[in-house]
């Protein structure tokens, strides 16, 4: 049992409510053990991101129950909700979304603000940046940045907290061939340090690296 992190119940996702209700995501049972490198694929539309984002917290299931290391995150309130999200779950989103007009560094700082900035979290963000192969490029903003540059400085990002979950939408979805390799490289490296991955994708090389494909058609479990 221990080593199961996540585990769903009849979870589902409705968005809207009546004749335009969409049921994007329906899953009666889920478990995924910790350590585990997992792909989640499937056509556009088939509840990928709507299944990341309930992981992640940032959205809630219209009903059913997920467990997350032992506590269910659906009965938590918003400020418990909140230190989940900053410290249990890293999240790469599939447009980076690093803020514009902070440095590569500072985005990577992010999620330690407003609360600790200090130089010990500096230190680890600046290590990061060197292990996702962004030395020098501390000072650059994000502009400045290729996309596959951008999205190893939001792989940074989710790291600097050390989060024992990561989830991972599409990391690969704007990048050439070659970047979107060393993206897959990186991800492998983090399932090999022990972090539990979830990474939603088509791209059939992420699926190739990862150790379970779950595949979802009409939000449900294939
Ligand atoms: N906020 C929303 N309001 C209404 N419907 C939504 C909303 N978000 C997603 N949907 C619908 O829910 C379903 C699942 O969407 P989701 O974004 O999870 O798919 P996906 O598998 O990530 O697709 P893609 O591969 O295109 O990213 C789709 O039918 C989508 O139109
Ligand atoms: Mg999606």
């Amino acid at each position: 049992m221990e080593d199961i992190v996540i585990s769903l119940k009849n979870v589902n996702r409705v968005y809207g409510r009546g004749p335009s209700a969409v049921k994007a995501l329906d899953i009666r049972s889920l478990d995924i053990n910790r350590g585990e490198l997992v792909a989640v694929t499937g056509p556009s539309g088939c509840g990928k991101t709507t299944l990341l984002n309930l992981l992640g917290a940032l959205d809630r299931p219209s009903h059913g129950s997920i467990v997350m290391a032992g506590k269910d995150i659906t009965a938590l309130g918003e400020t418990a909700l909140c230190r989940y999200r900053r410290e249990q779950v890293g999240i790469i989103f599939q447009a980076y979304c690093l803020l514009p007009t902070l440095s590569a560094l500072q985005n990577v700082l992010a999620p330690a603000l407003p609360f600790n900035n200090g130089r010990h979290t500096r230190e680890r963000a600046r290590e990061l940046l060197r292990r996702v192969g962004l030395k020098g490029a501390e000072k650059r903003l994000p502009g400045e940045l290729s996309g596959g540059e951008q999205q190893r400085v939001a792989i940074a990002r989710a790291l600097l907290l050390d989060p024992e979950l990561l989830l991972a939408d599409e990391p690969t979805g704007n990048l050439d061939s070659a970047n979107g390799a060393g993206i897959i490289e990186l991800l492998k490296d983090l399932h090999e340090m022990g972090k539990t991955v979830l990474v939603a994708s088509h791209d059939q090389r992420v699926a190739d690296a990862c150790h379970r494909i779950l595949r979802l058609a009409d939000g449900a479990l294939a």
